[in-house]
């Protein structure tokens, strides 16, 4: 037995924020960013938070699924951007759709928060700890970027992408995840730092700061090695992969471990004009778009990768 997704769902805000809108706000222009990531525009969110984008991928997912909220056993968010340090987002989904059987917690893998929240749930299933699971990963970054700073603003949006896994015959075929947290500088965002009458205190709140030089370099070599082992390990050829759902951070480097691996593009399907980077959604996202275009059939191989802050990454090789 393993773990299958049976239905998948996606948010996306309605505030479409174009790169020429951008550069009324920072010294950038469209041709600048489209040149150096692929991205044309993204979402971001206005009445929005990271809870209710979560749970409306949720109820899409569900219904995509057949499976009603009294039967989610468990629900997993992947997200940087909680709405509450308490409260989890998990939490708050699990209130707003009212999956009152289900335990719920949330997933801090950055990019790889999908991902991470898929391995945990097929790790709990396999356990026979439960039945089935509700996966999402959902992020509000507008919240945590710093809207003077061109380098990092322009490169993310907002959305949720969610998925339903339950044990089945098929599925899951193999699973790859690592860190390396003495890389975790290139990409942070500080949290709430010690602020009290007790103690001094004069650094600012923190914003999502990246070294994106060094970020490039490491995701051209650990995603396709990641990709290569995990590929190695399933017994499945690259040419066998009909999609590679990789995280939609940059478009060159998703080029670039399409050449690394002598894999066509094509087989590359792309979100990062529309949506920029949403982090932990990102992949959800784009894997609900294709199998919402019906090109997903029962017995494809498909290999889903994230990578990111941390430094975490991911790859997974399923059948449909
Ligand atoms: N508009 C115009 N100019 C800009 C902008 C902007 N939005 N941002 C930076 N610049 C300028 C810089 O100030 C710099 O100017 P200077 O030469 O006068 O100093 C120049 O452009 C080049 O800056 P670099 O940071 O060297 O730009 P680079 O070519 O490296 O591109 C980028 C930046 C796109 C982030 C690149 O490093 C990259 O692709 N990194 C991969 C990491 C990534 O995509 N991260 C996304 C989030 S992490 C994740 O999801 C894994």
């Amino acid at each position: 037995m393993t773990t299958r997704i049976i239905g998948t769902g996606r948010y996306l805000p309605e505030n479409i924020v174009t790169n020429d809108d951008l550069s009324k706000i920072v010294d950038t222009s469209d041709e600048w960013i489209n040149s150096r990531t692929g991205i044309r525009e993204r979402r971001i969110a206005k009445d929005e938070t990271t809870a209710t984008m979560a749970a409306k991928a949720a109820e899409i997912a569900m219904k995509n699924a057949g499976v009603t909220a009294a039967e989610i056993d468990l629900i997993i968010v992947g997200t940087i951007t909680n709405d509450y340090v308490t409260p989890s987002t998990a939490c708050e989904v699990q209130a707003i759709i009212g999956a009152e059987n289900a335990m719920a917690f949330d997933i801090n893998a950055a990019c790889t928060g999908f991902m991470v929240a898929m391995n945990t749930a097929h790790a709990y299933l396999q356990s026979g700890y439960y039945e089935n699971a509700l996966i999402i990963g959902a992020e509000t970054i507008s919240k945590i970027v710093d809207w003077t700073d061109r380098s990092t603003c322009v490169l993310f949006g907002d959305g949720a992408g969610a998925a339903v896994v339950k044990k089945d015959q098929v599925g899951l075929m193999k699973s790859i995840q690592m860190s390396a947290g003495a890389k975790g500088h290139n990409l942070s965002c500080r949290n709430r730092l010690n602020n009290n009458p007790l103690v001094e205190n004069t650094k600012e709140l923190g914003y999502v700061e990246m070294d994106g030089q060094e970020i490039y370099k490491f995701t051209a070599v650990a995603v396709p090695a990641s990709i290569v082992k995990v590929l190695e390990e399933s017994g499945v050829k690259p040419e066998e992969i009909k999609y590679y759902i990789i995280h939609q951070a940059n478009i060159r480097i998703i080029q670039s471990v399409a050449k690394r691996l002598g894999v066509s593009e094509d087989k590359f399907p792309i979100s990062i004009d529309h949506c920029g980077n949403i982090s932990a959604a990102s992949v959800p996202i784009l894997l609900d778009e294709v199998n919402e275009k019906g090109l997903l059939q029962r017995g494809d191989k498909i290999l889903l990768a994230g990578f990111g802050g941390g430094l975490t990454w991911s790859a997974a090789v399923l059948e449909w």
